[in-house]
């Protein structure tokens, strides 16, 4: 039977997924976004060119492949506009091989003010929200008041817009909190006849279709398993399922049908946006990783809080996610530093504990492994022969704890920058 391949993020979001479904796309046919939406930032770099991508499927560079926005997908139609006037900025039509599920619930300007009301009234205990008003479209998805993508090619669309824009009014009636969403209704309309222009299907019959032809399917995760809604560190979390089942609910598959996992981390943990991070470092061995690693957010510009790598949590993304294949990245920023940290344990409530806590927010006391360091700059390294001794024990050691191979080691931004151990 052909299996669906899940790709998703073990941390906290931004591991580089963009990169590495970059990389991998030529081994598909399909690339299938399959939840989030804005709030996500994707970026890729190949010839000298960066780019980030919010909605859009990181298939979208290569020719001849099907890029899918499922129905898991939150869109918001101006930022959509926005994304495909810069992809025809660099000469990319995405018209002819990008579906979108109708299905799909669309984010409303009046969902971004409820988003940034709510944070508002939050204070000191805000979530760090990108403030796309994300958790609102979701909320009305669940609370069945959504609209969807289908409904724009619907008679009384605009009826039906007006009358949930008029409730979320009266909800932020009860906010010390204006905004106009009327300021931001051409840019969404225009963004609504654009997605008129494009293949709205239902994608859970062309995703199944595809697959029951042979054809090769990528679904691409975003944020990452300790934000997810569920198993992340709520309330600090998105609103959607981030982890390997939100693939089978964001694309229609049946769990029978999704086949490798592959699990995306940095060597190194960041976390953009507030909650519990146990081995944050507020020093400058975290300013270091911060300013090596470029560690500012691609959707909101924010610095990224840094820390070491933090193994019981990786574990766990593991196991919630049934990890077959990890791939790593950012290893080439580590570069330089003597010694090289990995959080082991945490002790919590004076225990050692390699599980992670219900309340995650108390204090957790990270019990570090040192590892030696390298310092031969390892960004160009093509062949993994080539590897210094000191970073083969480090990834040695992150298998072995884990269980699970390391098959791609990304060794910087650029789309020809990582290799493969197993496969040479
Ligand atoms: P995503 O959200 O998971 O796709 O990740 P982001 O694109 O938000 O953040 C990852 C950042 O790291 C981007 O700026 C990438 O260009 C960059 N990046 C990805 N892989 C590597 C790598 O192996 N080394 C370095 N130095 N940068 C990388
Ligand atoms: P990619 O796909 C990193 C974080 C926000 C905030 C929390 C909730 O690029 O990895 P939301 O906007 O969903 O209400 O924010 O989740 N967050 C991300 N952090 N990468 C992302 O996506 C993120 N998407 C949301 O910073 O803490
Ligand atoms: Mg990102």
């Amino acid at each position: 039977m052909h299996k669906v391949d899940v790709l998703l993020g073990l941390q906290w979001g931004d591991e580089g997924k963009g990169k590495i479904v970059d990389v991998l796309a030529p081994e598909y046919d399909v690339i299938a976004r399959f939840q989030g939406g804005p709030n996500a930032g994707h970026s890729l770099e190949f010839n000298g060119i960066k780019h980030i991508l919010h909605t859009i499927p990181s298939g979208i560079f290569h020719e001849n492949k099907i890029n899918i926005i499922g129905n898991g997908v939150v869109i918001d139609p101006s930022i959509f506009k926005k994304e495909i006037d810069s992809l025809q900025g660099l000469g990319v039509d995405a018209t002819g091989n990008l579906f979108i599920s109708k299905k799909a619930h669309l984010i409303l300007p009046s969902h971004r003010i409820l988003d940034a009301a709510s944070e508002a009234l939050k204070g000191n205990t805000k979530i760090g929200s990108t403030l796309k008003g994300i958790g609102p479209a979701y909320m009305d998805k669940t609370g069945r008041n959504g609209l969807r993508v289908g409904d724009i090619e619907l008679p009384g669309f605009t009826e039906k817009y007006n009358s949930l824009k008029k409730k979320h009014g009266e909800i932020l009636a009860q906010y010390d909190y204006t905004d106009d969403p009327g300021k931001y209704e051409e840019e969404w309309f225009k963004g609504i006849e654009l997605l008129k222009t494009f293949r709205l299907v239902d994608s859970e019959y062309l995703i199944n279709d595809l697959l029951t032809q042979g054809r090769k399917i990528l679904a691409e995760g975003a944020q990452g398993t300790l934000l997810d809604i569920d198993f992340g560190s709520y309330p600090f979390v998105t609103s959607s399922n981030t982890i390997c089942s939100g693939a089978c609910n964001g694309l229609g598959i049946a769990p029978s049908r999704t086949g490798e996992v592959i699990g995306i981390f940095k060597a190194y943990c960041t976390r953009v946006g507030s909650g519990p991070f146990p081995t944050e470092l507020t020093d400058e061995t975290g300013d270091r990783l911060r300013n090596q690693g470029k560690e500012f957010g691609s959707t909101t510009g924010r610095p990224r809080r840094c820390g070491w790598l933090d193994l019981p949590a990786l574990k766990y993304s593991v196991m919630i996610n049934g990890v077959t294949q990890l791939m790593i990245t950012k290893a080439d920023v580590l570069t330089g530093l003597d010694t090289i940290r990995i959080c082991t344990a945490y002790k919590h409530e004076g225990k050692l504990t390699e599980t992670l806590p219900y309340d995650m927010t108390g204090k957790l006391l990270p019990e570090y492994r040192e590892f030696r360091g390298w310092k031969e700059d390892i960004s160009s390294i093509r062949n993994c022969d080539d590897l210094p001794d000191a970073f083969n024990q480090y990834i040695s050691y992150i298998e072995n704890e884990t269980g699970v191979p390391v098959t791609m080691i990304s060794l910087g931004p650029d789309r020809t920058a990582a290799v493969f151990p197993g496969r040479e």
